[in-house]
C-alpha cells in the first residue's frame, strides 16, 4: 500500500516531510526513506522500522534541501529490509524513485534491463523503474524518459521522481494508485491522501490514471502519458487539518469510537427535510431511475463489506429491492449479469480500494449506473460512480475502521428511506418513525460510549483468552462480523463471526468455559426469543457470554456474565448502536496486550494492491 510525499519549495523541506510521512503512515511501516537533492546530490537516509524509530537513527531534520520525495513501506515485492526500502536509484544514482503499487511486469523488465548491462540494488519491482528511466534517458529529456517508462510498465503506480541535475523539479505520475497535487505559496506538494499535506495547503489537485505532474515551486503541469497538456480543476478542501489530530486521546481508533454520534449527526446533517431524504448534488441518480430499479448489487472490502450486509438488510426488509453483496475482489473476476434495471453501489472509506475500484469499472463496462458511498472527497472511486453520498466521518485514520462503518450504516439507512418512499413500500408513518429513529442515534451514541466501564472490565478479565465466538442475527449478523473482524485486527486474538443459529453446525464444539461468546441480542419482534435460546446453548457449554441487549432488558442479565446496554431503538437502527460496545472491546483488550492499535501488524489503511 505504501505512502508517498514529495515537496519543492523555496524553503527546506525536510520537516514537511517528516510531518507529512508521519501522517501517512498507516499506509504501510515496515520501513521508511526519504531523498533530498543538495548541490545537485541525492542525500538518501532510510531504514527499517517504523517513522519514529528510523528518525532516531538517521535524524531527517539533519539534511537540508528545498526538494525531496519520502516513502513509508508495507512490502509487496522483497522482504522487508533496508535495501529494499524507497527511495529506489539507477545505475548512476541521477534518479531517484518512490512507488505506491505493484509493478507487474517488473520480471520480464529486469532481465531485459540486466542485459543491457543495468545492476540492481534491491529485490523490489520498484527499482525497474528508475533502471528503464536511466535507459531512456540515453535518447531523450527527462519528461519524455519518464513518459516512455510509463508505457512500458504494467501494473499500479503512484509515483514521486527526483532528478539529481534538475533538482528544481519534481516529477508525478498515476495509474491506479492514489496520488494528489498541493498547491501551495511557493512550494507545491504530492502526496497519497489529502490529510498528509493538510498542515499546508488545501487546494488539491487529483491526478487521474495514466496523468503525469511536473511541479516547481511555482508551477504545476499535468499532461497525458502523449504529452497533452491537462487543465484540471483545484478543489479546495473543507477538513480541518485539526480533524487529522489525536486531539488527547491515545490512539487514533479510540478517538475515533469517541467521535462517532459527531460523524453520524454530521452525516444525517440538511439530508432530512420534512420527512424527505435529499442528497446533495453528487448524488446525481434521478428520481426516474431510481423507481426503475429492480435489483441492486453492493460491492466492498472488509468492514465496509459488512456494512454493505447491514445495508442489504434494510433495503430488502424496507424498500422491497432484491439486493446481493459481493466482496468487490471475487466480483470483478466474475462475469455478472447486470442489465440497465440494476444499480450497482460501491461502499468504501477511502474510496482507494484497488479491487473496489476495479469491480466498480468492471460494472461500468456493462454500461449500469453505479452509485458510491465513500468517506474520501474526490477519491477515485467518487470519480468513477455516477453518483456519491458521501460519509461525513472526516479523516478517518485508524487502520481499523470505526466512524466509516457506523456512518456507512446511517447513509445506508437514509438512501432505504429514499428508496422505500419513491417504491411506495412504507406509508408516511412509518417513513416519520424511520426518521425520528435516526435523528435520536447521536445521542443514543452517546449513553453507549458511556457504557465504557463494564466493556473495560471484560477487556480486562478477557484479553488473555486466545479465541472468541460473535454471534447475531438479522442486521446484527454482519455486526458479530464486524466485532470479530475489529477484534482480530488489533488485538491478534482469532475471533470467528457466526449466524447465531449457524452455531449448531460447527461452531458450537469449539464452547467451553475458556471461551468468550458475543451474543448481539437487542431486543426485537424478529429473532430476540431465538437469540434467548441460543444464549442457553452457549451457558449450557459453560461459555463466557457477553451480551449487548436493550435498556431495560430483565432476561438477558440472568443468563449472561456481562450485559451491556444499548438504548432502545428501531430493529434496523440497532445494527448501529450494538458496534460501538464490539469496537470498544477490541479497543481495550489490544490495549490491555500492549498492541499497536493505530498500526497493527501487516496491515494497511487502505490496500490500493490487489
Ligand atoms: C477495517 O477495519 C479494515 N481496515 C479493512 O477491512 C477495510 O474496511 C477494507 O480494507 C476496505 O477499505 P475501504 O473501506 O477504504 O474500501
Amino acid at each position: 500500500m505504501c505512502g508517498i510525499v514529495g515537496v519543492v519549495s523555496n524553503k527546506d523541506v525536510n520537516q514537511k516531510l517528516l510531518n507529512g510521512l508521519a501522517n501517512l503512515e498507516y499506509r504501510g511501516y515496515d520501513s521508511v526513506g526519504m531523498c533530498f537533492i543538495y548541490n545537485k546530490n541525492f542525500r538518501i537516509k532510510k531504514g527499517v522500522g517504523k517513522l519514529e524509530e528510523v528518525h532516531k537513527k538517521v535524524n531527517f531534520l539533519k539534511f537540508p534541501g528545498n526538494i525531496g520525495i519520502a516513502h513509508c513501506r508495507w512490502s509487496t515485492h522483497g522482504g522487508v529490509t533496508e535495501k529494499n526500502a524507497h527511495p529506489h536509484v539507477d545505475c548512476t544514482n541521477k534518479i531517484s524513485v518512490v512507488h505506491n503499487g505493484i509493478i507487474e511486469n517488473y520480471s520480464e523488465l529486469k532481465v531485459e534491463l540486466m542485459k543491457k548491462g543495468h545492476k540492481f540494488n534491491s529485490e523490489t519491482d520498484t527499482e525497474v523503474i528508475a533502471h528503464l528511466i536511466e535507459e531512456n534517458l540515453k535518447g531523450h529529456k527527462i519528461e519524455d524518459s519518464i513518459k516512455l517508462a510509463l508505457k512500458k510498465i504494467e501494473g499500479s503506480y503512484a509515483l514521486g521522481i527526483l532528478f539529481a541535475d534538475e533538482p528544481e523539479k519534481l516529477i508525478a505520475a498515476r495509474n491506479e494508485s492514489p496520488l494528489i497535487i498541493g498547491i501551495g505559496d511557493n512550494e507545491n506538494f504530492i502526496a497519497s491522501d489529502v490529510p498528509s499535506i493538510l498542515d499546508y495547503t488545501k487546494k488539491i489537485v487529483y491526478l487521474e490514471d495514466r496523468e503525469m505532474a511536473v511541479l516547481t515551486k511555482d508551477k504545476v503541469s499535468i499532461f497525458d502519458l502523449d504529452g497533452n497538456l491537462k487543465n484540471k480543476i483545484i478543489n479546495i478542501i473543507k477538513w480541518d487539518a485539526a480533524a487529522a489530530q489525536k486531539s488527547g486521546y491515545r490512539h487514533f481508533m479510540l478517538k475515533e469510537i469517541y467521535e462517532q454520534p459527531r460523524a453520524i449527526a454530521d452525516t444525517l446533517n440538511e439530508r432530512i427535510r420534512n420527512n424527505n431524504v435529499v442528497f446533495e448534488k453528487e448524488f446525481a441518480l434521478t428520481n426516474e431511475f431510481l423507481k426503475k430499479i429492480k435489483r441492486i448489487i453492493i460491492v466492498a472490502c472488509g468492514t465496509s463489506w459488512h456494512a454493505s450486509l447491514v445495508g442489504e438488510f434494510m433495503l430488502e426488509e424496507l424498500a422491497k429491492i432484491p439486493v446481493e453483496v459481493e466482496y468487490a475482489s471475487e466480483f470483478r473476476y466474475r462475469h455478472p449479469i447486470l442489465d440497465k434495471d440494476t444499480l450497482i453501489i460501491a461502499v468504501s472509506q477511502s474510496g482507494e480500494t484497488a479491487d473496489t475500484i476495479a469491480a466498480l469499472k468492471e460494472a461500468k463496462n456493462y454500461g449500469v449506473k453505479t452509485l458510491s458511498i465513500c468517506n474520501v472527497m474526490g477519491s477515485s472511486i467518487t470519480r468513477i460512480s455516477d453518483g456519491v453520498i458521501y460519509t461525513r466521518a472526516g479523516p478517518e485514520i485508524g487502520v481499523a475502521s470505526t466512524k466509516a462503518f457506523t456512518t456507512q450504516l446511517a447513509v445506508m439507512y437514509l438512501f432505504t428511506i429514499l428508496l422505500s418512499k419513491l417504491k411506495k413500500t412504507l406509508n408516511d408513518k412509518q417513513i416519520k418513525d424511520m426518521i425520528d429513529g435516526i435523528r435520536k442515534i447521536p445521542l443514543q451514541l452517546q449513553s453507549v460510549l458511556d457504557e465504557d466501564g463494564e466493556i473495560l472490565k471484560c477487556a480486562e478479565l478477557y484479553h488473555q483468552k486466545l479465541n472468541s465466538i460473535y454471534l447475531g442475527r438479522g442486521v446484527n449478523f454482519p455486526i458479530a462480523l464486524e466485532g470479530a473482524l475489529k477484534l482480530k485486527e488489533v488485538s491478534y486474538i482469532h475471533a470467528e463471526g457466526y449466524p447465531a443459529a449457524e452455531m449448531k453446525h460447527g461452531p458450537i464444539a469449539l464452547i467451553d468455559k475458556n471461551m468468550p461468546v458475543v451474543l448481539i441480542a437487542p431486543h426485537d419482534i424478529y429473532t430476540y426469543k431465538k437469540v434467548l435460546g441460543n444464549i442457553e446453548e452457549v451457558k449450557a457449554r459453560g461459555g463466557i457470554i457477553i451480551a449487548i441487549a436493550t435498556e431495560g432488558d430483565k432476561e438477558i442479565p440472568k443468563k449472561a456474565k456481562h450485559t451491556i446496554f444499548i438504548p432502545k431503538t428501531l430493529y434496523t437502527l440497532s445494527s448501529i448502536l450494538a458496534v460501538v460496545p464490539l469496537q470498544l472491546l477490541a479497543y481495550h483488550i489490544a490495549d490491555k496486550l500492549g498492541r499497536d492499535i493505530d498500526k497493527p501488524r501487516s496491515l494497511a489503511k487502505t490496500v490500493t494492491v490487489e
